[in-house]
């Protein structure tokens, strides 16, 4: 059997977490696993939500239209864009990766551009897709040097992962103003945002101004449901959906039926909304004093945060994952996030602050 080689790697985020679990299950000691990239303070509270559901339905029981359910997508029209763009610019995706990995393969562009601080599983995605992975260093570097973005795609994360920074929003529409007037494609990867927001939010009305925008969404983080795996793509260029849209067919054949009515029912019923107003609460409550206690203890990297607010879900802290591992606290290095060589790598990880307070807390103390 000959092999087609992408040379993409699988996911060493989940063997560090697969190496934490069998040392706790070897030596008994437990761990607080700020490895992981979900929010974790809370579930989602599903149980008004759930008797909703009809499961024997059609509509829940057969193929769902591939493009995504047409009331998900109106919901999502109305939750992200007050109703400002047409359904048949929104895509439902499995999820908010499965929606990179085609806005990849449907680009026909050489290079692309993350921040210095980048989610790992772009590169990955980028390999298959046998494109270019290139950096910025900062939201300012992109806007003073605009031009040499031109021709390239661009990723905008914020709040970024890995390092939680989240940029004021006058700065990001400065930068999509200048490469709206070049051939500069931005893909606005921002899962994390709405968990500190809710549909008042009028950035993605904003985005819709811009042609050259295409929006990969998730549901993973915002209303915690990575499990269902839904998220969805947003682009104005018919040209780009129609090809997207085939893609999109052949990769999975639609996306799970159950997930498309539960993400439905939270987007637009009082009920759902209730529910995911609840979980963004409580969860930016103990992210906001995870935070803070890193501060006080001088954990938090405040070098890497120039001129950005750490929000979370992630931060950098000054320390090593070995020497986080010795306090029981799990992490992930920080060179899995960055090719930077300005400082020492090696002194630095990443953790997930979006875990109850008091188990912050308690593992914490130790420092
Ligand atoms: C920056 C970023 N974009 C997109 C995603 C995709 O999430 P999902 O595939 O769970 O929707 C993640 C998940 O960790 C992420 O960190």
């Amino acid at each position: 059997m000959k092999i087609n080689k992408s040379g993409a790697k699988f996911s060493a985020i989940v063997k560090i977490g697969e190496d934490l679990r069998e040392e706790s299950r070897k030596t008994g000691k437990e761990f607080l696993y700020l490895n992981r990239g979900i929010n974790r303070v809370v579930n989602i509270d599903l149980s008004e939500i759930i008797p909703m559901i009809d499961f024997n339905s059609d509509t829940l029981q057969y193929y769902p239209h591939s493009k995504g359910m047409f009331l998900l997508r109106k919901a999502i029209n109305n939750e992200f864009f007050a109703e400002k763009t047409s359904e048949e610019n929104i895509y439902v995706t499995a999820g908010g990766m499965n929606a990179l990995s085609l806005v990849f393969q449907t680009l026909e562009i050489e290079n692309v551009y993350t921040h210095s601080f980048y989610w790992g599983a772009y590169s990955n995605a980028l390999k298959i897709a046998e494109k270019n992975q290139l950096f910025y260093d900062d939201f300012e570097d992109l806007r003073n040097n605009y031009k040499k973005y031109d021709n390239s795609a661009v990723i905008i994360c914020d709040p970024n992962n890995p390092t939680g920074s989240k940029a004021d929003d006058k700065m990001l529409f400065e930068v999509l103003d200048l490469f709206s007037k070049q051939n500069t494609t931005v893909i606005w990867d921002g899962p994390y945002r709405r968990l500190f927001y809710d549909n008042t939010d009028i950035l993605y009305q904003k985005l819709l101004t811009y042609e050259n925008v295409i929006i990969t969404e998730s549901f993973s983080k915002s209303i915690g449901l990575s499990g269902q795996r839904i998220g969805f793509m947003h682009c104005k260029n018919p040209e780009f959906n129609e090809e997207f849209a085939v893609r999109l067919l052949y990769s999975g054949n639609g996306i799970n039926a159950f997930a498309q009515i539960l993400v439905e029912k939270i987007l637009s019923t009082p009920e759902g909304k209730k529910a995911a107003a609840n979980f963004k609460e409580k969860t930016v409550n103990d992210i906001g004093k995870n935070i803070k206690l890193l501060k006080e203890k001088g954990l938090l990297t405040e070098e890497f945060y120039n001129n950005e607010t750490p929000v979370g879900i992630f931060v950098i802290v000054n320390k090593s994952y070995n020497e986080l591992k010795t306090k029981n606290i799990g992490s992930v290095p920080l060179n899995y996030f960055t090719k930077r060589t300005d400082f020492d790598v090696e002194n630095y990880s990443r953790i997930c602050v979006s875990v109850p307070e008091r188990d912050f807390k308690k593992y914490f103390a130790k420092f």
